[in-house]
């Protein structure tokens, strides 16, 4: 036991180190994977520190809470019937596009692509991030220009780069539908379909596409030993000191749900996108992007608002610090500079490093989803 306590400390003190020229007793021997594997089967308030800086509100990483069972008919006919409005390409102006078509449950509920192909294949500005989990997200989108799912889906449908349609045109088609207006009496005791209600019910059935506890870092947390690698293994007391990376990615979807400047604003280039600025008009907000969780991140590649990156120069980018913008001559005075974050430092990772923060990440790989497209209910079908 002391044993134990003593090496605890030693971990700790390495860990809380804030000189990152002081190497951690992680990877150089054989024997430091076992202590470390020691320290991480204990419960997660008796890991080792973890490397956070001043004003961080740090949440260890951890399960994701389970979605409550769904005992109600009505509520259990809304997720149906949301479910049905995720597949529905009818809706949109071309009757061509569903959100399903961006976030596509055999593509980790993203795409796959580096920008979305939007309206009239219109290729669009940003990534499609996965909407898993996007139930518990305070602000949706890269800049968090929405606060609930209602919100966030009546822009979709009503952008004319995306959806191409509008609140009218979809309540419109529900009505015209016999099985729909039958579902909507299932969920909501009235068989008037109002945007209202098909907003409601479109997030009520993202609200179930929660992660579900299959990956391996789940499962280790919940007591199989081996459950991460070696390797993995380092990689998660990486993640948590050295490389910095729960300064921001923490809490069970390692994420703070805050925005942050990595110096991928483009400012003042061809690929320009200001983020979080466009939504409050803050200088302080110039470049600042949405963290995403990194639950099953390692399925939807490509990654960042642009979809530029693959995993490996994500990490290489942060082992570099990120890039830095130096203004231009005529910009020294410009109050809309973008600010890189001063929680990105550089962290000069060796290459089995890297490997193991890349090993850890897709150890958050959750086990496939078989979600079979419902088949849809007919349009059209009432007389009106
Ligand atoms: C044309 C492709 C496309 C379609 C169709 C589409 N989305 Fe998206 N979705 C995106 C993109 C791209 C973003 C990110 C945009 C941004 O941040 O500005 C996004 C963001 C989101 C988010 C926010 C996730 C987060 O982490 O912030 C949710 C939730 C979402 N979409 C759900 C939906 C729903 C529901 C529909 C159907 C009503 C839908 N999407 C249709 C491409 C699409
Ligand atoms: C200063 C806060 C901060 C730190 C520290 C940080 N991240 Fe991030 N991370 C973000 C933000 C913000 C984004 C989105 C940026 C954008 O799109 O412009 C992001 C994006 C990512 C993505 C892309 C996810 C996706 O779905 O596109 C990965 C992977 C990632 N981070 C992993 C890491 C790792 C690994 C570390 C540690 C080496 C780390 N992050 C450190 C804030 C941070």
């Amino acid at each position: 036991m002391r044993g134990l306590h003593l090496l605890l400390l030693v971990l700790g003190g390495a860990a809380c180190a804030t000189t990152l020229a002081t190497p951690l007793p992680v990877g150089t021997e054989g024997g430091d994977a076992a202590a470390l594997r020691l320290a991480y089967t204990r419960p997660s308030a008796d890991w080792p520190p973890a490397t956070i800086d001043p004003g961080v509100a740090f949440v260890e990483l951890g399960p994701v809470p389970k979605p409550k069972k769904v005992d109600d008919p009505a509520a259990a006919a809304a997720i149906e019937l949301g479910k049905l409005l995720f597949f529905d390409p009818r809706l949109s102006g071309t009757g061509e596009m569903a959100c399903a078509s961006c976030h596509d449950p055999d593509l980790g509920f993203a795409d796959g692509r580096t920008t979305s192909f939007g309206h009239g294949r219109k290729v669009l500005r940003r990534n499609a991030p996965s909407v898993l989990n996007a139930g518990f997200l305070p602000h949706l989108f890269w800049d968090g220009r929405a606060a609930s799912l209602g919100d966030q889906a009546l822009m979709v449908f009503e952008n004319a780069d995306e959806m191409h349609s509008d609140g009218a045109t979809v309540v419109a088609k529900l009505a015209s539908s016999r099985g729909y207006r039958a579902r909507f009496l299932a969920a909501f005791g009235d068989e008037e379909p109002t945007l209202e209600r098909a907003l409601a019910a479109l997030a009520a059935y993202e609200r179930t596409l929660v992660s579900d506890g299959s990956s391996a870092f789940d499962r280790f947390l919940a007591g199989d030993t081996k459950a991460l690698d070696d390797s993995a293994l380092r990689g998660l007391h990486l993640f948590r000191t050295k490389a910095r990376c729960a300064n921001c990615h923490h809490g069970p979807l390692l994420t703070d749900f805050a925005f942050h400047d990595l110096g991928l604003s483009y400012y003042g280039r061809g690929l320009q996108d200001l983020g979080r600025h466009a939504v409050t008009g803050d200088p302080a907000d110039v470049g600042r992007f949405k963290t995403p969780s990194l639950r099953n991140v390692a399925r939807t590649a490509p990654y960042m608002h642009n979809g530029l990156f693959d995993l490996a120069s994500v990490v290489n980018m942060y082992s570099a610090g990120m890039a830095t913008l130096r203004p231009k001559p005529e910009q020294q005075d410009d109050p809309l500079f973008p600010q890189k974050s001063p929680l990105l430092q550089r962290l000069d990772l060796t290459v089995e490093e890297k490997g193991d923060l890349i090993a850890f990440l897709e150890a958050l790989n959750e086990r496939k989803r078989r979600v079979r497209a419902p088949e849809l209910p007919p349009i059209g079908d009432v007389a009106r």
